[in-house]
Parts: C-alpha cells; sequence; structure tokens
C-alpha cells in the first residue's frame, strides 16, 4: 500500500478536523485515491497544548525546518491563518517540491498570484477549496465545471460567523456581543474576529471568487466593504417590519465598465431563498451565459466542515502525485493566462 506523508502546520479548530477526518478515511483512502496519506509532522507553537488533541504526540514539532528538510514529506497542510509565516513556510515548501494545501483566504486574497506561480514553477500542486464558503465545493466549480460560461455575477453570503451573529439576533433576540461570543466559541470566527465582523473576511473571500470567476486579478484592496458591526436589535425590528432580513451579503458583477466587488449588510425580503440562509451556513448563487442561474449551499465555517475541504484537495494532491499528474488538477494547468485588470 503507497503511504503518501502529509505536514499539517496548525492545529487549532481547523488542523483537529484535518487531523480527524485524514484519521476516519484511513480505510477508505486506497480505494478512492490509490494510497493512504499519514500526518507525519504538526507544526505548533505550544506543543504542550497540542499533545491532548493528538494519540502520539512525538509527531507535534515547535520547528519548521523539520518539516521542510524532511524529504518523505511530499504534502503541506497549511491551516495556521495570517499572512506570515504563512506565505514563506508555502514559499519554501514549494521550492522543495512539496504540495500546499490551505484554508488561508488572508494570503490568498493578497499573495494568490505569488503562490500559484510557484507552485507552476515547481510542477507542484497549490488549492484552497477551504478559502471560501468553508465546507462549500466552490472554487474548483468554478475553475473547472464552470470554466466554459461567461460569469456575469456572484452573489454570497461567505461568512459564517456574522450569518450566525444575525440569525442569533433575528430569532432569538440575542445580543451582538454574546452571539459574537458564541460564534466564537463553536470556531466559526478568526482568531481575531475583526476580519469577520468588519465583513474583510467575505471581501477576501469575494476577491478570491470574482478573480477565478472573471479570470481577472481581484484583490481584496478592490473590494469595498462594509461590516455588521453598526447593526442594532432595532434595524433588525424595522427589516422584520418590512418583511425582511438583515444579511451581509458579498456581490461582485463582470460589467462592460469594468469589475465591482463590495460586500455590505442588505435587506433581503423574507421570501427571497438568501432569508433562508441561517446560522453558520453559507450560500453562493452566480450566473452564468450557459448554466444560466446555479446555486451551491452548506456549511461556511467550523472544524469538520471546513477539514472536509481541505481534506478533499489533499486526496486530489495525493491523487495526483500517484498517477504523476501534480501541477494540474484534472485539465486545469495552473500556468497563468492573460488576465484582465480589474478596471478594464
Ligand atoms: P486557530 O484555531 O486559531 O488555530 C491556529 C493554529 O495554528 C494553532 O494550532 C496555532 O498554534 C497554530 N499557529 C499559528 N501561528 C503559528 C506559527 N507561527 N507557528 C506554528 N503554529 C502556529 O485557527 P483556525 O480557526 O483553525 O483557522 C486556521 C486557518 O483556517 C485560518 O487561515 C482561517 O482563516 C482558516 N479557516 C478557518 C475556518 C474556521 O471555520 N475556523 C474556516 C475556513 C478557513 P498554537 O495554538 O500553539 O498557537
Ligand atoms: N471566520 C470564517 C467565517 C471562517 O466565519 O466564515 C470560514 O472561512
Amino acid at each position: 500500500e503507497k503511504v503518501i506523508k502529509a505536514a499539517l502546520l496548525g492545529l487549532g479548530t481547523v488542523g483537529s478536523g484535518v487531523y480527524k477526518v485524514l484519521r476516519n478515511q484511513k480505510e477508505e483512502m486506497p480505494h478512492k485515491i490509490g494510497a493512504v496519506v499519514e500526518v507525519e509532522k504538526i507544526l505548533v507553537r505550544n506543543l504542550k497544548k497540542a499533545s491532548a488533541k493528538v494519540e502520539n504526540p512525538e509527531i507535534l514539532t515547535n520547528d519548521w525546518k523539520t518539516i521542510l528538510e524532511d524529504e518523505s514529506i511530499e504534502i503541506v497542510i497549511e491551516v495556521m491563518g495570517g499572512i506570515e509565516p504563512a506565505r514563506t513556510y508555502i514559499l519554501e515548501a514549494l521550492n522543495a517540491g512539496k504540495h500546499v494545501v490551505t484554508a488561508n483566504k488572508d494570503l490568498v486574497a493578497s499573495h494568490g498570484q505569488e503562490l500559484l506561480e510557484c507552485a507552476a514553477e515547481h510542477n507542484c500542486d497549490f488549492l484552497f477549496e477551504a478559502a471560501v464558503a468553508g465546507g462549500i465545493p466552490i472554487i474548483r466549480p468554478l475553475k473547472q465545471c464552470l470554466a466554459a460560461n461567461h460569469i456575469t455575477e456572484i452573489m454570497g453570503i461567505v461568512n459564517g460567523t456574522t450569518n450566525f451573529i444575525l440569525t442569533k439576533m433575528t430569532q432569538e433576540g440575542m445580543e451582538f456581543a454574546q452571539a459574537l461570543a458564541l460564534a466564537t466559541e463553536l470556531g466559526y470566527a478568526e482568531a481575531d474576529p475583526t476580519a469577520d465582523i468588519q465583513g474583510l473576511d467575505a471581501g477576501r473571500k469575494m476577491a478570491i471568487m470574482a478573480s477565478i470567476a472573471f479570470n481577472s486579478r481581484v484583490t481584496f484592496d478592490d473590494v469595498i466593504t462594509e461590516g455588521i458591526t453598526q447593526i442594532s436589535a432595532k434595524d433588525i425590528r424595522y427589516a422584520k417590519e418590512l418583511g425582511c432580513v438583515i444579511k451581509l451579503l458579498g456581490v461582485a458583477r463582470n460589467t462592460e465598465n469594468g469589475i465591482e466587488v463590495s460586500v455590505r449588510p442588505m435587506l433581503i425580503p423574507e421570501t427571497h431563498a438568501l432569508a433562508t440562509v441561517n446560522d453558520s451556513f453559507n450560500a453562493v448563487f452566480l450566473t452564468g451565459d450557459a448554466v444560466g442561474d446555479a446555486m451551491f449551499y452548506g456549511r461556511g465555517a467550523g472544524e469538520l466542515p471546513t477539514a472536509s475541504a481541505i481534506a478533499g484537495d489533499v486526496f486530489d494532491v495525493a491523487r495526483n502525485i500517484v498517477f504523476e499528474c501534480t501541477g494540474r488538477i484534472g485539465c486545469t494547468c495552473y500556468k497563468q493566462l492573460p488576465l484582465k485588470k480589474a478596471d478594464e
């Protein structure tokens, strides 16, 4: 039985989920991908805190070099978050010929191009399905299944924390701070939840989707963002009186005048499908010239839903290793074609 060794960078909410899912899938993996992926090392800062989360604490390390220099490790799964040192570690891993899977939307939204180019240069896979909408498959559908469409619009509820807060405020009259604390406890919020509640996290996800869907380079700086910190119980009440709910909505449009991407709290009629997307669920609606309207729905945050997307990426990489076709997913090559600028 072929064994492919992987390293996890981070063992927080998402890292723990990936560890569990890969362990649970051990029996099925050979039938699905022709190999077993084993977690060989896990990078954390606090070894003592992490030791209770794994069966064999000797795989824990706080030294990145022991992972980088271990030639038996072929896949690096980055779930630490933040820009640095994640960016440096990923570049070093790719330069060493290791494939990388990440859930880090901050990094993909700001440095995705650099990382994809580095991956292509080294014939490595660089996958980030979990970076947008947690467990919902959306990156691959945009990149592959819907690639033959001219996509004109994407609308999305793409932040689980704010959707959870707004749902609790609307349905249970919960205070903003209490709902945020609960979202943090449930593992939905970022380490610093400012990015969630100010709409920055959703903005990064919209930038990533717009870049792929519109074959352009849309960075977070191109996105107009407004969060939900100003939403009060009174606003929720007024919305109800109007037969509406308030949702933090991302909208990306590919118009004749250029690409427009924004994230804002909006009033949505209670009868609209988006109004029924509650708790930590996310939804993405898009319109393509061939497919028409398509909708994706599922859990947008949390330990196992996010791990589902990451482990799916890891399976893809492992399959590519087995069939010696890394640097591509199926027939999608990562080499970048000429891009349209966001303001063209
Ligand atoms: P988290 O619970 O805060 O866990 C972060 C982990 O990374 C911890 O184990 C931490 O170790 C480790 N870490 C952080 N910086 C490190 C460093 N410099 N060196 C070594 N280890 C380091 O975060 P999370 O919620 O799992 O999120 C991880 C990533 O997934 C982020 O990019 C996030 O945006 C993304 N994501 C999260 C979700 C979600 O629902 N939570 C969903 C999709 C994507 P210590 O504890 O020892 O400090
Ligand atoms: N903090 C993010 C959210 C995690 O609440 O949607 C998933 O990306």
